[in-house]
């Protein structure tokens, strides 16, 4: 846990807790991780209480990382002789698809653990699975009879696919429930820019403001202009990942490219085609981004909680008993609720018919 962050340390604690907890009250025999990263909620379940995870996830490099660890952790624990009762995290590189197919993802499982056969129970857990896969986990879940419960926190909403980005897809990522798909798509669309903005808390962008930390709040200005770059230079690059940076005292558009850029795909751009000028003239503006970010961020929860309410009215459509939770600190983790869900007797029996 040394090495791992005071947010993700945060995160993974109060998660295992949870999900061991479903593990006592819905007895499964593993559980199955979605978009596992590195292992660090698999590896405490598996070490710290016992339960055997079964993790997904598509870069095979982060499960070579996940091993590595797993490895180093059983032999501290062996010289301190604390290394008994656990069950080693399997790490498994797949990608989940929207139509990966239940029967498909049961034998992937079955074939991982070594199993006999397809009698097995197990629980759905995610942490922060991003965009469409919050949503291919929840089908997933319906789609199984083996699946008992499911416990997931969601995130980076704006990467979901919706009716209005993907208007020929079977299926989407929002919205979920048949009462919002049952309304004009003009009615219920979310746009990127709601969707990415309900990721953030406003917990401590308020702090700032209150306590008059206005440099802090520079940083957004900053993105902003470099973004308004973007689209006039590069419009196909429009909404790239760039690195965070921690605005400084002083701090110039061009200090803040620099360092937001590397390891991008932006670090390789000469840097004369680059308008650095309209940038710096863009950032004199800083406390209109203030008041517009604050008023974006007041709609935030408002936002959050239509997907959540989806995502919740989509499970109990469906026949299962949903429960959403705050269950992180919104200062250390923004995107902190937990949507909980078992099967109710007439899903179990509808998930005997589909075998
Ligand atoms: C935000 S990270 C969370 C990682 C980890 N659960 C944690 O909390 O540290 C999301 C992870 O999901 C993985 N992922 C995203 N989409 C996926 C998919 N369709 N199938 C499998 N893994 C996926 C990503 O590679 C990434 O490692």
């Amino acid at each position: 846990m040394k090495r791992v962050k005071p947010k993700k340390q945060h995160e993974i604690t109060r998660m295992a807790e949870i999900c061991a907890l479903s593990c006592r009250t819905t007895p499964v025999d593993f559980v199955v991780d979605f978009g596992a990263g590195v292992g660090h909620l698999a590896r405490i379940l598996g070490y710290g209480f016992g339960i055997q995870v079964c993790c997904f996830e598509m870069q095979a490099e982060l499960n070579q990382q996940a091993v590595a660890i797993d490895m180093k952790l059983e032999s501290i624990a062996a010289k301190l002789a604390e290394a008994s009762g656990y069950k080693r995290p399997v790490h498994l590189t797949q990608r989940l698809e929207s139509n990966t197919e239940p029967a498909q993802f049961i034998a992937g499982i079955r074939d991982t653990l070594q199993l006999a056969s397809d009698d097995f129970r197990f629980g759905i857990i995610g942490l922060h699975p991003c965009g469409n896969l919050g949503a291919t986990l929840m089908r997933m879940f319906l789609g199984c009879s083996q699946a008992k419960f499911l416990n997931f926190v969601g995130c980076c909403y704006q990467k979901m696919s919706t009716p209005a980005t993907h208007p020929g897809a079977e299926v989407h990522g929002y919205p979920l429930s048949s009462f919002l798909q049952s309304k004009p798509d003009t009615d219920t669309n979310l746009s990127y820019e709601a969707r990415e903005i309900s990721c953030h808390a406003m917990e401590v962008y308020r702090d700032r403001l209150q306590a008059g930390q206005y440099d802090h709040l520079k940083i957004h200005s900053f993105r902003a202009a470099a973004e308004r770059m973007i689209v006039q230079q590069f419009p196909h690059l429009r909404h790239c990942a760039l690195r965070n940076v921690k605005h400084a005292p002083g701090m110039l558009f061009d200090d803040y490219f620099q360092k937001a850029v590397q390891g991008t795909r932006f670090e390789m751009i000469e840097r004369q085609v680059l308008s650095i000028r309209q940038c710096d003239a863009d950032v004199q503006h800083w406390k209109r981004l203030v008041i517009f970010y604050t008023l974006r961020l007041m709609l935030a929860p408002l936002v959050e909680s239509i997907i959540l309410y989806d995502r919740a009215l989509f499970l109990s459509e469906n026949d299962c008993q949903v429960e959403v939770q705050a269950i992180f600190n919104p200062r250390l983790s923004p995107r902190n609720h937990i949507t909980r869900a078992v099967k109710t007797r007439r899903c179990l029996s509808n998930n005997l018919g589909q075998q």
